[in-house]
């Protein structure tokens, strides 16, 4: 899974990077599929539930989900980018928001508060927590900053499968859910929205949008639990996060 995560986190940074105005969504899944492929991985989204792509592309007051095709990114535009690889049969997950170029300040902020709100999860991930302190640690931060998150989609356990138990929730009671124990590893992804946290997906049964059309942003790692802590599988070459 390790292996799996260092491809991924290199993927992410290379197509966060390709993020500029004119290029389109599609563009933006070529480039991850392609960066995959070439460092021997396979995309873990392509054929998921019938999903056509590689990578989703969730633009402004799209939350997640967002389907790669011919829009094309303008300058201010909140990009967030969710991808999977597979590696021997091993899953890692993780996803990242960018604004491109020159942004309004709530975007800009918005991306900050998620980027943290995800570190404060991963921080809150220690063996002999529990399930619950990671969705408290990420809300209460969210909440004091103004924001909101999303409580119908959560994150996940992950390993053969991208989806395994337990859930892991971006809101919720501290000391709740199961004892959190070293070889557990989590997809940890707080989905935080500038106003309320409603949303739905739309027709073409994906794309989840916020209800009131206001900005939403995203942030996922693949978080191994060890013995000494937290340890982040899907960082970006060069990258550290705090997990203390
Ligand atoms: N990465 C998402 C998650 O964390 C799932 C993407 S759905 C897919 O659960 F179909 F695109 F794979
Ligand atoms: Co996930």
């Amino acid at each position: 899974m390790r292996a799996s995560g260092l491809i991924l986190g290199a993927c992410l940074q290379h197509v966060a990077d390709a993020v500029r105005p004119g290029i389109t969504t599609l563009d933006l899944d070529r480039e991850a599929d392609t960066f995959i492929r070439d460092h021997g991985g396979v995309p873990g989204f392509l054929g998921y539930h019938g999903y056509h792509n590689s990578l989703c592309v969730s633009v402004n007051q799209e939350v997640v989900h967002g389907i790669p095709g011919p829009r094309v990114i303008e300058e201010g535009d909140l990009v967030s980018l969710d991808c999977g690889v597979i590696l021997d049969g091993w899953w890692s997950d993780s996803g990242r928001s960018v604004v491109c170029g020159e942004g309004s300040a709530e975007a800009t902020r918005l991306v900050e508060v998620t980027r943290d709100a995800l570190e404060r999860g991963i921080a809150a991930a220690q063996p002999g927590n529990h399930i619950g302190d990671i969705g408290h640690a990420v809300q209460t931060y969210v909440e004091s900053q103004g924001f909101s998150v999303v409580r119908e989609f959560v994150g996940h356990g992950i390993g053969r499968n991208m989806h395994e138990a337990p859930q892991v929730p971006n809101y919720g009671t501290a000391g709740s859910g199961n004892e959190i124990k070293p070889g557990l590893v989590l997809a940890i992804e707080p989905m935080v929205n500038a106003g309320g946290y409603a949303v739905k997906v739309l027709t073409d049964g994906w794309t989840v949008v916020t209800v009131d059309g206001k900005l939403s942003c995203y942030s996922e790692h693949t978080v191994a639990i060890t013995a000494d802590g937290p340890e982040v599988l899907t960082l970006a070459p060069g990258v550290r996060v705090a997990t203390a």
